[in-house]
C-alpha cells in the first residue's frame, strides 16, 4: 500500500476525483475490513480538500452511528429521517444542501458549516452507511462532488 496520495496541486474537482480514485481503489482492495478503509477515505478526503468536517455514520438498526471522520467533534446518533444524514438514510439517495440553514431539520454540528453533501453507501444492495461533508462555504458542492463522492463510496461495499 502506498504511504502518500498524490493530487494535482491545482485543477477542477473533477480532475481532483478523477486523479483520487484509481489510488483510493488502490488503497482499500487490500484490506476487507470497513471501518479501516473509511478511516482511511475520511483521512484522504480530509486531506486532499481540506472540507470542515468528513466522515461515516453506520447504520445501525433505525439509527445512525458515528463512524470513522476527521474534524470537529459531531453528535454520535442520528435517528432515520433527521437532518441531512438521517433523511440520506430514509431515502437512499444523494442530497446536496447548499445552504443549511435553509434545510428543515438540519442538525448542526458546527456553526461553521455552511453547505453539505451526504451520499448513501452500499454493501450488496443495502445501505450501511452515508458519507458525511461538510463545508464553510455556501454552495459549495456541486454534481461533480456528487459524481466523485459516490464513484469513492461504490469502493467500500
Ligand atoms: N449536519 C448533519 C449532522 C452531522 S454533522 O454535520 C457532522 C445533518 O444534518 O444530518
Amino acid at each position: 500500500m502506498s504511504e502518500s496520495i498524490i493530487v494535482p496541486s491545482s485543477g477542477t474537482r473533477k480532475e481532483i476525483y478523477d486523479a483520487l480514485l484509481p489510488q483510493i481503489r488502490a488503497v482499500v482492495e487490500s484490506e476487507d475490513d470497513k471501518i479501516a478503509n473509511q478511516a482511511n477515505v475520511a483521512a484522504i478526503l480530509k486531506e486532499t480538500f481540506d472540507f470542515l468536517w468528513i466522515g461515516f455514520y453506520r447504520v445501525v438498526g433505525e439509527e445512525l452511528v458515528l463512524g470513522p471522520f476527521q474534524g470537529p467533534l459531531a453528535c454520535t446518533r442520528i435517528p432515520k429521517g433527521k437532518g441531512v444524514c438521517g433523511a440520506c438514510f430514509r431515502d437512499q439517495k444523494t442530497i446536496i444542501v447548499p445552504n443549511v440553514d435553509e434545510f428543515p431539520g438540519h442538525i448542526a454540528c458546527s456553526s461553521k458549516s455552511k453547505s453539505e453533501i451526504v451520499v448513501p453507501v452500499f454493501s450488496a444492495g443495502q445501505l450501511v452507511a452515508v458519507l458525511d461533508v461538510d463545508s464553510e462555504n455556501l454552495d459549495d458542492f456541486s454534481e461533480a462532488d456528487q459524481k466523485g463522492l459516490e464513484a469513492i463510496v461504490s469502493l467500500l461495499g
